[in-house]
């Protein structure tokens, strides 16, 4: 194992931070390294969205369900899908605004999320820690009126940065024998590797230094799914002109 895939492998979330600032060159560096990610036929469609504004921090940190660390962390960014550029490059170029097909949503939503990666993993080799925040799709007109989005562009997640104060210990993951198929999906290998995977993870938990909870993976992660149904999603990508067709 190499630097880059021990540092990839020793990922955990951080939500607790020191009250140091971020270097805005830093910073500006961890964004160019997000800009490397590969991106499908090179649209290129994001946008990060600083929020340095405490009130309207504020907003979307109680959008998105009182998450505290949003206030705290040095640097709170809204990772945006943005397909504005390429509709601008579409009228530029006599081929039509988009219709909002739905490849070109998942084509956006895709590169939004490997440059966030690349940005986390790179914000990770500086020493930083920080979490993403799915929490502000609660409300994510809300969010999209406080940072004044055009058409054509929608907040996927957010990412908190910032010198951590305290990190979590690293969660184990579903063994790869679990997640690799080879020439066919094993469907039939779903349900004992849910139960050994529960097993396993309820050692962890237990285990655990801080925050021991007695706990399986199955339980929790399919109570949570329930939760986070956000049925207004398609009425509000369709209103910012995506999944239309
Ligand atoms: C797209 C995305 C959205 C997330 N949203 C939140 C969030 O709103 N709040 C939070 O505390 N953690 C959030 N997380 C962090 C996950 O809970 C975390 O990555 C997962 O539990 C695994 O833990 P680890 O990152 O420490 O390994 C999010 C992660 C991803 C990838």
């Amino acid at each position: 194992m190499n630097n880059v895939m021990k540092l990839m492998q020793e990922h955990s979330s951080v939500r607790s931070y020191t009250n140091d600032k971020i270097d805005l060159s830093l910073l500006q560096a961890i964004i160019t390294s997000g800009q490397s990610a590969a991106s499908s036929s090179f649209i290129q469609a994001y946008s990060v969205v600083r929020v340095v504004d405490s009130a309207k921090r504020n907003t979307i940190a109680e959008a998105a369900g009182g998450q505290g660390w949003i206030r705290d962390a040095a640097e709170f960014m809204v990772l945006c899908a943005d397909m504005q550029r390429i509709n601008y490059a579409s009228i530029k170029n006599a081929e039509g605004e988009l219709k909002g097909y739905t490849e070109h949503f998942l084509a956006a939503t895709v590169d939004t999320a490997l440059m966030a990666q690349n940005m986390l993993l790179a914000a990770e080799s500086a020493g930083l820690g920080g979490v993403f925040i799915g929490g502000i799709r609660n409300d994510p007109e809300v969010v999209a009126e406080t940072l004044a989005l055009p058409k054509h562009v929608f907040p996927a997640f957010g990412l908190c940065l910032g010198w951590p104060e305290q990190k979590n210990a690293v969660k184990p993951r579903m063994p790869v024998s679990t997640i690799l198929h080879q020439d066919t999906y094993n469907v039939d290998a779903v349900a004992a590797s849910v139960d050994d995977y529960d097993e396993s993870f309820a050692a962890y938990y237990g285990s655990r230094g801080s925050n021991a909870k007695s706990s399986d993976w199955s339980a929790p992660t399919a109570r949570a799914i329930q939760g986070k149904r956000r049925e207004h999603m398609l009425a509000f990508l369709q209103e910012r002109g995506f999944l239309k067709c």
